[in-house]
């Protein structure tokens, strides 16, 4: 191995994941065109759900709600307090996900979920739940927002079916079904107080939790996850919604509605979004290849393991790692925390990380070597943040965010957002290419623990 054949190579592959400033116009122009045909009918793959939340809060709504939340790999129990002034009290317990459960049957998966809520309420509200205990299980008597973060047919507030898995899951007798009615089954026949009261997908949570929390200032017009999976949702004219029968009766006199635009499946058919080799052999390797081709080249979820690829690659090319065994080969086995702890390390022999890549596996390094392994890293990280700037600007151009409000607000959430050094000064590099100069206008805020507060929120308007 050369000292400089390994660097170049590297360059070499990083330079693949560039995206230039023309490809993020083409980018926001295209999700522009989609969402616009997702609003119009329901067989795209950007499926353009209507949420049924007609409003965001203001900072005033108050209540005890529990909530649950299903989207990647653990589940939330949770009961919030909304104390009416823009805060919230939260206690909660967050449980793995057995692997064998995210593709084994529904009953298994559902089943599971309702066990949980069970611990939780008897654990920490037995107080109250005694209190209560005189009631009939049929009164219902807590309201449960259900964050599911998956894509879901939405007919109303509290009912969807499921159109398919993402993020790894894969419970094929699910797919179809109303997920509220198979959460409420299973509470029922635990003969636990509880309502399913809304379906909340975790942008819809993270947005309203955003706005509750910044009351009195600009609306908050579109929540963003950036974690183990990225998906959209914004606030838009009802009207615009062609594909909603506004007839009916708990649309009457609304005249905005959320929609999760579950811009993971933007561009499946690759019109204009990059690839590489490493991208297109992480997508046969999961459940659903050809489907969430955005999230696969932007989320935690898929940055990990196109990085073990490239890795992988280079060591059998016998230019990275000299060990003979390394446990590159085990696909999924690098979490994806690795990318922003290496993009963390600006010392110049790159100490952190050494650490890291003895620690996470096993490997010693050579100074050169670390040099290849953050090169890569930076360009699958860079190219994450551009996509999903330009996938930010694309909404706020359809909704003509900017022209209407001095201040447009943001609320996201999720650990790619919040851990990776530079990620948001990187996404709003690709904001400036397809909003120009209003980019100044946008102010961009962790919404944290969003989807809980956010599905609370959901369960009293419910
Ligand atoms: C799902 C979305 C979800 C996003 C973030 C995607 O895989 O399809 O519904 O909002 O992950 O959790």
């Amino acid at each position: 191995m050369t000292t400089s054949s390994l660097l170049e190579e590297a360059i070499a592959i990083s330079k693949q994941f560039d995206v230039s400033k023309d490809q993020l116009v083409a980018i926001s122009d295209e999700f522009i065109r989609l969402a616009d045909g997702g609003l119009k009918t329901d067989d795209m793959p950007m499926t353009m759900i209507p949420s049924y939340v007609t409003g965001v809060p203001n900072g005033t709504e108050k209540g005890t709600f529990l909530a649950v939340d299903l989207g990647g790999t653990n589940f939330r129990v949770c009961s919030i307090h909304l104390n009416g002034d823009g805060t919230f009290d939260l206690l909660q317990t967050k449980s793995v996900i057995p692997k064998n459960l995210m593709v084994g049957t529904a009953k298994e998966l559902f089943s599971f979920l309702a066990q949980k809520v069970d611990e939780f309420i008897k654990t920490h509200l037995e107080e109250k739940f005694n209190e209560e205990a005189g009631h009939s299980a049929n009164e219902h008597i807590y309201k449960l927002g259900f964050t599911f973060s998956f894509p879901v047919n939405q007919t109303a507030i509290n009912s969807g079916t499921l159109i398919r898995w993402t993020k790894g899951f894969d419970v094929v007798d699910a797919v179809g079904k109303d997920v509220c009615k198979l959460l409420q089954d299973e509470l029922d026949l635990l003969k636990l107080p509880v309502h399913v009261a809304a379906l909340v997908n975790d942008t819809v949570g993270t947005l309203m939790s955003r706005s509750y929390s910044t009351p009195g200032e600009s609306a908050t017009l579109l929540g963003v996850i950036l974690g183990t999976g990225t998906n959209g949702a914004y606030v838009e004219s009802l009207a615009a919604v062609d594909k909603l029968d506004k007839s009916i009766a708990s649309l009457a006199g609304k005249s905005v509605m959320v929609i999760n635009t579950e811009w993971g499946s933007f561009d499946n058919d690759m019109k204009v979004l990059p690839t590489t080799s490493w991208d297109n052999a992480v997508d046969l390797e999961t459940p659903n290849p050809g489907f969430q081709m955005f999230e696969k080249r932007v989320s935690g979820m898929f940055l990990g393991e196109i990085l073990r690829r490239i890795l992988l690659e280079l060591h059998e090319k016998g230019l990275l790692f000299s060990s003979s065994s390394t446990p590159l080969s085990t696909a999924w086995s690098l979490d994806t925390s690795i990318l922003s702890r290496v993009e963390a390390d600006s010392t110049p022999d790159l100490v952190a990380v050494k650490s890291i890549i003895e620690t996470d596996l096993g490997l010693p390094t050579t100074l050169v070597e670390r040099q290849a392994v953050k090169l890569i890293v930076e360009g699958i990280g860079k190219r994450s943040a551009l996509l999903a700037g330009a996938v930010i600007g694309g909404v706020l151009v359809q909704i003509k965010a900017c022209e209407s409000n001095p201040v447009v607000d943001i609320g996201v959430d999720g650990s790619v957002f919040e851990f990776y050094p530079g990620y948001e000064e990187l996404m709003r590099l690709a904001l400036k290419e397809v909003i120009g100069e209003n980019e100044k206008k946008i102010r961009i805020g962790i919404a944290k623990d969003g989807s809980g507060v956010g599905a609370a929120l959901c369960a009293l308007v419910a």
